[in-house]
């Protein structure tokens, strides 16, 4: 094959100097993590093949915000039912504490289901272990417990209503979940490296509001002895102000959460956070769910996750924010969903028959085609035909309405 040599991967490479690539600095310049490293080496994550250091002032190394000389009477938040207050705390410290997010029961029944499947997970040798403890993931297929809170159902989640409110106004409507997994932090872990979930790497800042909105649910009591997650308050303004690309300078320090068993932490995806060390003997378990913009690529494939019995039982509301709703920037199959307005029990735009098709062995993709096609091929049953036609029979039966 004989290709013109400007086309070649050579010449292409010989005319792709560093300082002459498109945005390449940009992407590749490290920021805002390694002016943060520089400016505050007490940031750096542990050498895991050795014992954590104490008494050094690293970022594990901290206390919860009421007996921290450097936090207490700054007014952290504490937790309330105060929505306004709630706002207040998540817009200047990037995280609010929901008391009593969870009714005693609801805390409960997710509090045994978390122990019990992660017994099971150990014992079925599936289990996801980190230098910290557990990961418990994709907990949509574990509970209905879980489910509801997804769904933010008062029956799962008593807050569910407030807390799909401030998601409402923080993410813009039509926001959906990114993932839903289990933190287990382990007697003898080591901490997990501070992070902001919206961004783990790349430079990119959203000043204006975030683009990821996290809710943790707490179903035990946790403090600076179990493991309470170590977080920056007032970080998320520290990393917009620096902008993207920009550097980092001092920044103050950690503190371990502090909540009582039931409560509802929600926190910007800007924050600067990760898992504490636990200092006890008792496995400690905290519930993430974060939720994205309708057009963030989510963390969880959920169109692949969700079992089939999952998929079967799912409310509009919950394939929704699953994800399995296309809209005309994103999640579309085979082009069926382009255009669609990504609302809650469309036809147009829903994905759950292409899954339910591929379960069942019946997807049929539209492949190569021309005007030689065989009658057979040209008349096959294709999926995304029946999904037009299913989009189009709704259209008409609400024009009828
Ligand atoms: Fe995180």
């Amino acid at each position: 094959m004989s290709i013109p040599p400007e086309f070649t991967i050579d010449v292409v490479q010989a005319n792709s100097p560093k300082e002459e690539q498109l945005y390449a600095s940009f992407w590749q310049c490290g920021e805002p993590w390694k002016s943060m490293y520089r400016n505050n080496p007490w940031l750096t994550p542990p050498d895991m093949r050795k014992p954590l250091e104490w008494g050094e002032g690293k970022y594990w190394d901290t206390t919860v915000g009421r007996k921290h000389a450097y936090w207490k009477g700054r007014g952290l938040p504490e937790p309330t039912k105060d929505m306004h207050q709630m706002r207040r705390d998540l817009e200047r410290w990037g995280f609010c504490l929901v008391e009593e997010g969870l009714s005693d029961a609801q805390c409960k029944r997710i509090h045994e289901r978390l122990l019990s499947q992660a017994e099971g997970e150990r014992r079925a040798g599936v289990q996801m272990p980190t230098p910290s403890g557990q990961y418990i993931n994709s907990l949509i297929n574990k509970g209905s417990c879980f489910r509801q809170c997804i769904e933010q159902n008062p029956a799962g989640i008593q807050a569910g209503a407030l807390i799909e409110q401030l998601m409402n106004e923080t993410l813009g409507s039509g926001w959906i979940c990114h993932s839903f997994l289990a933190n287990g932090a382990d007697p003898g872990g080591y901490p997990q490296a501070l992070h902001a979930d919206q961004a783990p790497l790349f430079p990119l800042q959203t000043p204006e509001a975030p683009v990821l909105l996290n809710t943790m649910l707490i179903p035990q009591d946790v403090d600076d002895q179990n493991g309470g997650t170590l977080l920056i308050p007032g970080s998320h303004k520290i990393l917009a102000e620096a902008g993207s690309g920009g550097e980092v300078g001092e920044l103050p320090p950690t503190i371990n959460l502090e909540a009582r068993a039931g409560t509802v932490l929600i926190f910007d995806g800007r924050l600067l956070h990760g898992t504490g060390v636990n200092r006890t003997d008792r496995q400690r378990f905290v519930a993430t769910m974060s939720n994205v913009t309708s057009w963030t690529r989510q963390q969880e494939n959920w169109i692949l996750t969700v079992s089939p019995e999952v998929l079967a039982a799912a409310s509009p509301k919950l394939l929704h924010r699953m994800g399995l709703q296309a809209v005309t920037y994103g999640g579309t199959i085979e082009g069926f969903g382009l255009g669609a307005p990504g609302r809650v029990g469309d036809a147009f735009g829903s994905l759950k028959e292409f899954r339910e098709a591929c379960d069942q062995g019946t997807y049929i993709r539209v492949g190569e085609l021309s005007a030689e096609s065989s009658a057979e091929v040209l008349e096959r049953d294709y999926t995304l035909k029946a999904a037009f036609a299913r989009a189009a029979g709704q259209r008409l039966s609400r024009q009828k309405d």
